[in-house]
């Protein structure tokens, strides 16, 4: 039976007192989730909270930072480096097409996050548009991500999600999970996650409920 990545990426949502309410309804250990690795990916501000909420309620989930700096530690005001963010994550998303369209994020900057993430025991998410974005090298895990589909409730077709994955893995020989994200929900989950290139998901606006984010970890 095949491992499934259930990664909610909460995008620039949730106060502190948000993120706690989410946790204290997220009863996670009520469900069977035996070949599923269940990522939360909470801002920058939210990792030390969710990472310290997680132990004491003894949850079975990991965490993932959504950003990563291109640099190391030192003089980058602003950035949030690979060390800070080892102490609390083991993913990182790398490449979401909203930092490349807004941040203006490019192949090489993302190369260079890659490369960090990789020094600081992080596990690159990395997200692609389509099957011909660059991959940079040792990455593990893809999402594949089609704009049109992201936050438009107008999901790919699982048989072209599951092509894309195909060709996905046929060029890029490293990769072992391709992952599929946009408009993924309680609903139409199983119909990706039942493809046999297809080895889970990055849900954005359906996990910022943790009742729908529960439910689609039980349909997966
Ligand atoms: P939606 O689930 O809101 O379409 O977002 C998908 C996404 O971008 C996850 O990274």
């Amino acid at each position: 039976m095949k491992k499934l990545f259930i990664v909610a990426n909460w995008k620039s949502n949730k106060a502190t007192f948000e993120a706690k309410n989410w946790l204290d309804e997220f009863k996670i250990n009520d469900l069977e989730i035996e070949n599923k690795e269940i990522v939360i990916c909470p801002s920058f501000n939210l990792l030390s909270l969710v990472s310290s909420e997680i132990r004491n309620q003894k949850l079975e989930v990991k965490i993932g930072a959504q950003d990563i700096s291109p640099f190391d530690e030192g003089a980058y005001t602003g950035e949030i480096n690979g060390k800070q963010i080892e102490e609390f994550a083991d993913y990182v998303i790398i490449g979401h097409s909203e930092r490349r369209q807004y941040c203006k994020e490019d192949n090489e900057t993302l190369n260079r996050k890659v490369v960090m993430a990789i020094k600081y025991n992080l596990l690159p998410i990395f997200c692609v548009q389509n099957q011909n974005t660059p991959v940079p090298p040792n990455v593990k895990i893809v999402a594949y991500e089609p704009v049109s589909a992201i936050g438009t409730g107008n999901p790919d077709t699982p048989d072209n999600a599951e092509q894309v994955a195909r060709t996905i893995r046929a060029i890029n020989k490293e990769i072992i999970s391709v992952l599929y994200g946009g408009s993924v929900t309680s609903e139409n989950i199983n119909s990706f996650t039942k493809m046999p290139n297809i080895d889970g998901v990055l849900v954005g606006t359906s996990s910022l409920d943790s009742m729908e984010f529960l439910k689609i970890i039980n349909n997966a």
